[in-house]
């Protein structure tokens, strides 16, 4: 399990979080927090250091793009889901865990 202050995150820019060694992408998308592994599912890359298109997000390596809410590939080179984590916001504390 991960807490950070809700401050730290900005609407429309990813965060890179490590919770139990796995590195995870946190975005905010209309007020609500939304956590998928940060690996992308073609390759090696971070998906923290894509852009975040509305609920999608685009990884900077071949483009795939993945929807933070579900973690679905929806966008070819990738075909498989990210993982996604649990997200649980308490006022200004947000918790990232496994599911
Ligand atoms: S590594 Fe992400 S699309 Fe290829």
């Amino acid at each position: 399990m991960t807490i950070f202050a809700k401050s730290e995150l900005t609407p429309g820019t990813p965060k890179l979080v490590m919770v139990e060694g796995t590195p995870v992408c946190v975005a905010m998308i209309d007020g609500e927090v939304f956590a998928i592994a940060d690996t992308c599912t073609h390759s090696e890359a971070s998906l923290s250091e894509g852009e975040l298109n509305g609920s999608l997000i685009e990884c900077w390596l071949h483009g795939a793009e993945f929807d933070m809410r579900t973690g679905e590939a929806v966008t070819p080179p990738a075909t498989a889901p990210a993982r996604k984590f649990h997200v649980h916001v308490d006022g200004e504390d947000v918790t990232i865990s496994k599911i």
